[in-house]
């Protein structure tokens, strides 16, 4: 069967029952037209889930939600970036992509590229990605190249291969990437029935703080949203030259997913923060890892320590959420991209080497 043909049949499956991806969903607020060839695995739709500890931990009425993007196809909310931004590169007829990544986005670049029948190419910094993705863009075939250096150097490299080469850059400085990404926000409204009042979100790149900021705005230009949330950005505090206002030349932090001293979306991120009336703020690698230890055992939500900077840092400014108000915590990625660290910061002891009777499993249990 040809590509097209495929093509064909996938867009014709997609209007039976269930969730038809974002780009079908969205359709009306996207760059696309009846002919574009949608690239899609059915990204998007993620669960709006309550955290009561965490509501009661701020007190006053304050309602909080997790947005749990790691539940997208391949486990982050850059497959919402990623359906358009190869969508659109399929469109224009291009055959290779490239990114740099500190890990997600090389997984979404891979899968989607490969369901294109497109080539991936990505670089990525050498000992800093979480075995998860690594293993996802090596099986979806990308060819992952790990350079000495972070992933500000590898942005740089791949912004020049982009212009030299025959590749398509699709980090998020490729403009489709925030359009398929402000569909978050999308969500959110539909979800809730206005924008929250304030939302937390990690920050590395920038990219997605300034997504979430485009669907909420365009959201109520269609008067589906009568208000706009205030901005909250969080950093990691090894790697935070948003909060301090100056590039980091060697960022640090255990959220490799968010180790980035130079973003590239660094105005657009600003403008979302002050346009907003919302603030930057760091967390350090200790309550990171507190905020994802506690979804983890409190709330049975797994996600990856970049993400739970989101958390980190609402419950470290929790006492100026305003009474009453309605918060959303961006969940970005999916815990299982990362066993190593859950497996370091776990609550129980890992009982191994019991002897396979019952007696001394019983013993094991304290029975
Ligand atoms: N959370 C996770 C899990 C991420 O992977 C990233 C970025 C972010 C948050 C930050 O989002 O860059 O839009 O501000 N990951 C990129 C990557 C850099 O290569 O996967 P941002």
């Amino acid at each position: 069967m040809s590509l097209d043909t495929q093509l064909e049949v996938s867009s014709a499956t997609n209007t039976n029952r269930g969730w038809p991806g974002l780009i079908e969903a969205y359709r009306a607020y996207l760059p696309v037209t009846a002919t574009t060839p949608v690239v899609t695995l059915h990204e998007g739709n993620t669960p709006l889930i309550p955290v009561p500890t965490i509501s009661a931990e701020i007190g006053r009425g304050v309602k909080v939600y997790i947005k749990y993007d790691g539940l997208n196809p391949t486990g982050s909310f850059k497959d919402r970036g990623m359906t358009m931004a190869i969508t659109k590169a399929r469109e224009a007829g291009a055959k290779a992509v490239i990114c740099a990544s500190t890990g997600n986005t090389s997984a979404a670049a891979a899968a989607y590229a490969l369901r294109a029948g497109m080539r991936s190419y990505v670089l990525i910094p050498d000992g800093y990605v979480a075995l998860g993705k690594l293993g996802q863009a090596l099986l979806y075939g990308a060819e992952v190249i790990a350079i000495k250096g972070n992933f500000d150097d590898a942005l740089d490299i791949v912004r020049q291969m982009a212009v030299d080469y025959p590749v398509t850059l699709v980090n998020s400085v490729n403009p489709f990437r925030l359009e398929g990404q402000k569909t978050a926000a999308f969500e959110l409204v539909d979800a809730l029935g206005d924008a929250p009042d304030w939302l937390c979100i990690p920050v590395g790149n920038g990219g997605n703080i300034t997504a979430y900021w485009m669907g909420f705005n365009q959201y109520k230009q269609h008067g589906k949203c009568q208000q706009l949330p205030k901005m909250m950005g969080f950093q990691a505090a090894g790697s935070a030259p948003l909060v301090s206002g100056i590039r980091v030349r060697n960022p640090e932090t255990l959220a490799t997913a968010i180790r980035i001293g130079n973003p590239v979306n660094w105005e657009k991120a600003i403008a979302a923060k002050d346009e907003s009336g919302g603030e930057f703020n760091a967390v350090t690698d200790a309550e990171i890892i507190a905020a994802y230890r506690w979804l983890g055992s409190r709330e049975g939500i797994f996600c990856e320590p970049a993400s739970a900077a989101s958390v980190a840092g609402l419950l470290k400014v929790k006492d100026r959420v305003p009474n009453n108000a309605t918060v959303v915590c961006v969940l970005t990625g999916n815990g299982l991209k990362d066993p190593d660290t859950a497996i370091a910061n776990s609550i129980n002891p890992f009982k191994q080497g019991i002897n396979a009777d019952i007696d001394a499993v019983a013993a094991a249990m304290g029975f």
